[in-house]
């Protein structure tokens, strides 16, 4: 099926510029950590985000990352989420944030609240970069959300569509539904 990439809804300095402003709440929300922040990245989506996030924070931080699967190759989701990687380091009496690109249905952010959780961390709270909160299947708490945009499937900065444009420096729209051409995608991604 044909598509095309269409407009920039967020262009790299407006994201710098924002991500900058949430590392300044994040830093102001934990003012006293008996250890270091844990960013637990959200692979593979949230690794700019967290990334840069990350080298705006003052807090001193580890990495931990989890990798989920809840779309299939296309643009819906399919609702349920599969674990791809577990965590691996201890997260008992941590502080740990979750750094999501973008909550949709919520249903991954669900079950990720309630598999963390499991671990009896000392906080667990979340930063997305994007909410989407138009299609919302599930209620989930926010704490630090980058920008919300409307109901449109958005690429680049992290977010892929089927596995393309995620290294795009700015955020941009879709313009048609369907599975990338390997032509089309090549051609954008060298662009
Ligand atoms: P949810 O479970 O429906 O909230 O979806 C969360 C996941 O779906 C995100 O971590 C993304 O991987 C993916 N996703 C949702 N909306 C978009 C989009 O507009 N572009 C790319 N990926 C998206
Ligand atoms: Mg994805």
């Amino acid at each position: 099926m044909a598509y095309s990439l269409g407009d920039i809804l967020l262009d790299a300095t407006t994201l710098q510029k924002r991500i900058g402003e949430l590392a300044a709440e994040i830093d102001a929300a934990y003012p006293d950590t008996p250890q270091p922040l844990v960013l637990l990245t959200i692979l593979k989506g949230s690794i700019f985000f967290s990334t840069d996030l990350s080298r705006a924070l003052r807090n001193n931080v580890e990495f931990e990352f989890i990798a989920v699967r809840s779309y299939g190759g296309g643009t819906t989701s399919s609702g349920s989420v599969e674990l791809v990687k577990d965590v691996s380091m201890q997260l008992r009496d941590r502080d740990v944030l979750m750094v999501e690109d973008i909550i949709d249905t919520g249903n991954t952010t669900s079950y990720l609240y309630d598999h963390i959780a499991r671990h009896e961390p000392r906080s667990l709270r979340l930063a997305t970069l994007l909410n989407k909160p138009d299609r919302r299947e599930r209620d989930v708490r926010i704490d630090f959300c980058g920008f919300t945009i409307p109901n449109e499937f958005v690429v680049g900065f992290g977010l892929d569509m089927a596995g393309v444009y995620r290294n795009l420096p700015d955020i941009r729209l879709v313009q048609d539904d369907g599975v990338p051409t390997e032509q089309g995608a090549n051609a954008i991604a060298s662009s």
